[in-house]
């Protein structure tokens, strides 16, 4: 029987100022790399697009390591087609600087005082002009007006599952083993998980996904 695809996405991007200074956000990639790994216990074959992280590349998943936004972005949309699953977990920063020196800035340049910052390509905005069919999961980190937000970025996205997270909830989320998340589906269904290890979160979502994405049962 025919093994699904499964593209996921994991950890930080950079977005340069100078070579030694950027900007970014404190994921970690745990999240990313066990939804990887209870994917392809799920029997999926599974390419991991992550940014920089420390953590020790699973068995039997292709790696694909990116830096910017700009890079995962087109590791993603390279890969797209030949997959019928995408989990976008990773924390893409939003905005990168106008421009990044080729040489460090020195202290002593005292005109130094402010960063123009622009937009980076929103990744998932982009699957969804070219979804076709696939089964696309995405991720919602808020701090405020939670479930608001996420159901807001489940129709702007075009996505069929968001994955919410609070990522202000004390003990959980952004570098922690442990994560809470509720799983919110085309239909505005809601279900709201305990506090669970990653490694379970995953599983549980891997679960959703199952029951939500048509043709998956091939896969067991
Ligand atoms: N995402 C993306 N491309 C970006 C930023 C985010 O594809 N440039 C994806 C994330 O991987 C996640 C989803 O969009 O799956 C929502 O990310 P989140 O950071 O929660 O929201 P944003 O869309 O960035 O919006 P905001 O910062 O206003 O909350």
């Amino acid at each position: 029987m025919k093994r699904l695809r499964v593209l996921v996405t994991a950890g930080p991007t950079r977005e340069y100022i100078d070579p030694v200074r950027f900007i970014s956000n404190p994921s970690t990639g745990k999240m990313g790399f066990a939804l990887a790994e209870a994917a392809r216990k799920k029997g999926f074959l599974v390419t991991l697009v992550s940014g920089p992280v420390c953590l020790k590349t699973p068995q039997d998943i292709e790696l694909i390591p990116v830096i910017t936004a700009a890079e995962m972005a087109q590791a993603v949309l390279n890969r797209i087609d030949k997959n019928d699953l995408l989990i976008m977990a990773a924390a893409v920063a939003d905005f990168k600087p106008s421009l990044c020196l080729k040489e460090k800035i020195k202290k002593t340049r005292n005109k130094f005082k402010s960063i123009n910052l622009e937009p980076t390509q929103d990744i998932l905005l982009q699957v969804a002009e070219r979804k076709r069919g696939k089964f696309v999961v995405g991720f919602a980190a808020e701090t405020e007006n939670c479930l608001k937000n996420a159901r807001r970025k489940l129709v702007e996205k075009n996505l069929d599952m968001i994955v919410l997270n609070d990522v202000a909830a004390p003990g959980i989320g952004f570098g922690y083993d442990t994560n809470q998340v509720s799983v919110i589906t085309s239909d505005f269904k809601v279900e709201r998980f305990p506090v669970l290890s990653k490694r379970e979160t995953a599983e549980i979502i891997l679960d959703c996904i199952s029951i939500n994405m048509k043709g998956m049962k091939s896969n067991g």
